[in-house]
């Protein structure tokens, strides 16, 4: 496998990649963390329309882009786009391939919106997470970043806590693990509980799966807690969330009863799921995580822009 193999792939799902294409992924990651990257993207532009808010998976796609020698441009909010005027996103996305974009990154509120946008451009479409499913770079970069702390993904337990049912990044990165030897426990409130197809789709790799709405029952045994908010924007209903708000919080309280070298991750932002006594602690380790975005986004946009 070679860099060039990823010339003018989109990047719209994790299921759309091998084992072996996440493990090249992630070492190219690694040699840019360790030593940089040529700018081999001088000259290229990438676009950046994000729908939906974001601070991570905006800025490190700018920063990655920028590292590369690439220019960007785009919206990071519809409301002063003409997204606002009912714009289409099938017109935006032709607008943006005509003023010349080598890539586009799409953020959207509709599961199934970087799909459609990959299949009307011509250039890599990359997702920066859509809907309540799929967030597939975030999962990378978590996968990522289990492999830097632990050495190797194989044979990590991995607890992930929280709005299963309507958290991209949870279910993209039980996706993403699915890949692995992992053993993993649902933690959620049975509201928040992960969705049928999510399950399904584990059962189907031979995924050891454990489900509780007890982050107690399963602590003792984890390497990992990935820790998720409540996605507020997401839940149709209001009185469904104030039935689940405040159901959880992980602190060190809750973490000394875990395993010695348990991490805590955290795809952030973080409410109140998370407290902030963890922060300087051996447990923090979202902080980590979220710096990784870089060099995986750097990786990432060099291997599929020609
Ligand atoms: C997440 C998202 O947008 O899904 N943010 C991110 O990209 N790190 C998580 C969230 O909003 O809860």
């Amino acid at each position: 496998m070679n860099e060039s193999d990823f010339v003018g792939r989109d990047v719209v799902s994790i299921w759309d990649f091998s084992r072996e294409e996440l493990e090249f992924i992630f070492d190219r990651t690694s040699e840019i963390e360790k030593s940089g990257s040529p700018r081999t993207l001088e000259g290229k532009l990438v676009a950046l329309l994000f729908y939906e808010p974001s601070t991570r998976t905006h800025s490190t796609f700018e920063v990655a882009a920028q590292r590369l020698g690439c220019a960007t441009t785009g919206f990071s909010a519809p409301d002063k786009s003409s997204v606002a005027k009912g714009e289409t996103l099938h017109d935006t996305i032709r607008m943006y391939e005509g003023y010349g974009a080598d890539c586009i990154v799409v953020r959207h509120n509709l599961m199934g919106a970087s799909r459609f946008a990959a299949e009307v451009a011509s250039v890599p479409l990359i997702s920066g997470g859509d809907g309540s499913r799929e967030h597939p770079t975030q999962a990378m970069v978590d996968l990522y970043a289990m492999r830097k702390t632990f050495g190797k993904i194989d044979g990590l337990r991995v607890g992930i806590l929280g709005d299963l049912k309507y958290g991209r990044t949870a279910s993209s990165l039980c996706y993403g693990l699915s890949n692995y030897d992992v053993e993993i426990s649902l933690i959620a409130p049975d509201l928040l509980a992960a969705r049928k197809e999510t399950l399904a789709a584990l059962a189907k790799k031979g995924v050891k799966v454990r489900s509780t709405s007890d982050v107690k029952d399963v602590l003792g045994s984890l390497d990992v807690l990935y820790v998720t908010r409540i996605q507020k924007e997401r839940i149709p209903d209001p009185t469904e969330y104030e039935r689940v708000r405040g159901l959880y919080k992980v602190d060190l309280e809750l973490l000394r009863q875990g395993k010695k070298g348990l991490k805590v991750m955290h795809p952030l932002p973080r409410l109140d799921e998370l407290a902030n006594e963890i922060d300087g602690t051996e447990y923090a380790g979202y902080f980590t995580q979220a710096a990784a975005g870089v060099p995986l986004r750097m990786a990432l946009l060099r291997m599929v822009v020609s």
